[in-house]
């Protein structure tokens, strides 16, 4: 059992009350998730007693600074069972998806190869592709959806059989209908075609463990402060040997080992290669903070949790006639629902009067709209400080929730 009372502690935020001063209740995690004191502790560490740069300066804070930035380092790739090296800082997902489209797909990509992703992807794993598609005269495939929304597992083997695809750049947890997509599975069929494995990694890093090398995924990016831990901040892994092949679109500072005037350049090594101009030091304090503490709660165990508590919500729901639910068998706490013939706005704004947050609109998954068949809807995530009385509330206001009570909030 997770010792709910403890945990939710650690979490300035949830005392907070909302500007209509009832408790927050605060169900947008897959948006970010809030922070946990040690975060903010380490935050405040760096400014308060470290502050100097790191690899930049022949005195002890800075040398300190160097061993706090690599212990980070070390820890991220033992988070997700990678190599040191391997692991890149970003300032979050996007960037590392934008990295590997730029760096590696522009580079590596020829005219008639094929890079395939699916409508359920977040813009931050679409739109790079489409950029690197155009620009190098690779063609984007979509892979189906199956009605309920799950990646056409039969269909992406099929497409693979065109010989062509060359890339997969796919969401290992899909950020509104909250699947997880079978990625061993899909990384072993991927590479028995000769095609490399992107994978957005923002919805699942922070819930569930991931192990790069047992997914043997080529590239994964994801975002720190999805998972307890400061926004600026985030990481892509890469294998070291596709790494060595991928170019930095940024140059700069702390990136070479030296150049000359005629435009001669050397780049250090990787990791650093890829790490121009001085890093968020104060969110890399922090996202190792994050690391410790989800280590320490136990992640598998966190989940869980969380699963347990989306059953009994999405259960729940399911009695409600006025409630459209998208992703009831869903595997993570993403519950994506309507309420019918209500503007999916005005449902949020209705939940937000009684202190609880949640998201609505596309979530920047707009490709999703035929799938779904509606323009927009509310999204509740959960993590693992929810819990069952906050969803007790939130269910209430679900049975509420209706064109009059929506309404009504505006007038
Ligand atoms: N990617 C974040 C979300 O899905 C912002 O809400």
């Amino acid at each position: 059992m997770l010792d709910l009372q403890e945990i939710r502690k650690d979490f300035p935020m949830l005392n907070k009350k909302t500007m209509q001063n009832k408790p927050l209740i605060y169900l947008d995690n897959s948006a970010t998730t809030l922070k946990p004191q040690c975060v903010i502790d380490a935050v405040v560490d760096y400014y308060e007693n470290y502050s100097a740069n790191a690899h930049r300066g022949d005195y002890d804070l800075s040398y300190q600074v160097d061993q706090k930035y690599s212990a980070a380092r070390k820890a991220v790739a033992d988070f997700i069972g990678a190599r040191k090296e391997e692991i890149i800082y970003t300032s979050g997902a996007t960037a590392g998806l934008n990295m590997v489209a730029i760096g590696f797909g522009m580079c590596y990509l020829q005219p008639g190869d094929v890079i395939l992703t699916s409508e359920a992807e977040h813009a931050s794993n679409l739109l790079p592709w489409q950029r690197c598609a155009m620009q190098t005269g690779a063609s984007l495939e979509y892979i189906p959806l199956l009605p309920n929304g799950r990646l056409d597992m039969q269909a992406y083997q099929k497409m693979l059989k065109s010989g062509r695809v060359r890339i997969v750049a796919l969401a290992q947890v899909t950020n509104v209908l909250g699947y997880l997509l079978p990625m061993e599975e899909i990384c072993a069929l991927a590479h028995a075609y000769g095609a490399y494995v992107v994978v957005d990694g923002a919805q699942s890093v922070p819930h569930i463990p991931v192990d790069v090398k047992a997914m043997d995924c080529d590239f994964l990016a994801f975002s720190a402060h999805k998972m307890c831990g400061p926004t600026g901040i985030g990481i892509l892994y890469g294998k070291k040997e596709l790494l060595e092949q991928m170019q930095p679109i940024y140059l700069g500072g702390d990136s070479n080992a030296r150049y000359d005037r005629n435009g001669n350049m050397i780049l250090k090594d990787i990791p650093y290669r890829f790490e121009s101009g001085t890093q968020p030091i104060e969110a890399i304090f922090g996202l190792h903070a994050a690391i410790q503490y989800l280590t320490a709660k136990n992640l598998a165990r966190l989940h869980e949790y969380e699963c347990e508590l989306h059953q009994y919500a999405v259960e729940e729901m399911q009695k409600m006639d006025h409630i459209i639910l998208y992703n009831a068998d869903n595997d993570t706490g993403i519950i994506t629902f309507n309420v019918k013939n209500v503007f999916a706005q005005d449902a949020a704004s209705f939940f937000n009067a009684q202190g609880i947050a949640v998201r609505s609109g596309q979530h920047c998954s707009k490709l999703l709209e035929q799938q779904l068949g509606c323009m927009a809807t509310i999204r509740a995530s959960l993590y693992f400080y929810t819990t069952k009385e906050e969803i007790d509330t939130f269910l209430d206001a679900c049975r509420r929730a209706s064109m009059e009570t929506c309404l009504d909030i505006f007038f």
